[in-house]
């Protein structure tokens, strides 16, 4: 047998500070795994008469997994009429049918192509009148409970490191309410809306506590843009100025990475 090359076998996988990491030679594939692990989540609990409560992101990071979902749906006869989702975050304000709304992001990229029922779909509604958000946002965590909490996170990791749109200085114990963005995270959207004078100063997510909820959180980071706060997140001190750095103390959190998000942590030295 000759030996082994040194060339990366992919996936490869290790744990470090209670989180797995698993990375894929592309986002594609990374993607696939995350959507085969939520299909078989949705069969199993479809078979024994269960709703699959998932948690949703938005942006360029989960939309392959969308994708494949919708495949999924098409040539793999995927039924998504059990599912009931809750959507991490919506600008405040945000008209559903402006470009850059999370409402028709979701539409377009999964709802419209599947079967989920639209009684059984949970976005934050950036059109309600300021004083009604506190009472919406308690609304949404009762849904969350009374749905039985959620099942599996998909999550995306912002610059800053929030989780959702939970910016630095977002404790642990914080659930959906209204949020200021930080400016990092505004200069980020300014190029989907046109000039970062358009972009809205706020947003309601979900809480950091919320996110913990979750029974598995599967976060994807993809691009070298991601590396530095993937390696502060996993290898740094768990910190509010830092909200990722929370899921060190989940227990069942994956990220899933391509080489370049991945390319500030020394997988080497973690073990398997
Ligand atoms: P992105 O955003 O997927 O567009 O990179 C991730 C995030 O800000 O959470």
């Amino acid at each position: 047998m000759p030996e082994s090359t040194n060339q990366h076998r992919y996936p490869i996988h290790a744990i470090h500070a209670g989180i797995g990491l698993s990375v894929f030679k592309n986002a594609s594939e990374a993607s696939q795994v995350v959507a085969t692990e939520i299909a078989t989540l949705v069969r199993e609990r479809a078979s024994a008469g269960k709703p699959c409560v998932l948690g949703l992101a938005t942006g360029s990071t989960p939309m392959g997994v969308y994708r494949e979902l919708i495949r999924m749906h098409r040539d793999e006869n995927l039924s998504l009429r059990n599912v009931v989702t809750f959507n991490l975050d919506e600008y405040f304000p945000m008209a559903p049918d402006a470009a850059q709304s999370y409402v028709r992001f979701m539409n377009e990229n999964l709802f419209d192509h599947v079967d989920v029922l639209s009684e059984n779909v949970h976005i934050p509604d950036g059109t309600i009148a300021e004083e009604s958000v506190g009472k919406f946002c308690d609304d949404y965590e009762s849904k969350i409970a009374a749905a039985g909490g959620i099942d599996l996170q998909l999550l995306g990791i912002g610059r800053t490191g929030h989780i959702g749109f939970n910016e630095p200085r977002s404790d642990a114990d914080t659930v959906t309410r209204m949020v200021v963005l930080n400016s990092v995270t505004r200069n980020d959207a300014a190029e989907n809306f046109d000039g970062l004078e358009n972009v809205p100063h706020h947003a309601v997510t979900m809480g950091v506590q919320t996110i913990l909820n979750a029974q598995r959180i599967r976060l994807m980071a993809y691009g070298e843009h991601k590396s530095a706060i993937v390696e502060r997140t996993v290898c740094g001190d768990i910190t509010e100025s830092i909200p990722a750095t929370f899921l060190q103390q989940h227990g069942d959190v994956r990220f899933l990475m391509d080489d370049a998000a991945a390319s500030k942590l020394n997988l080497s030295n973690t073990s398997k």
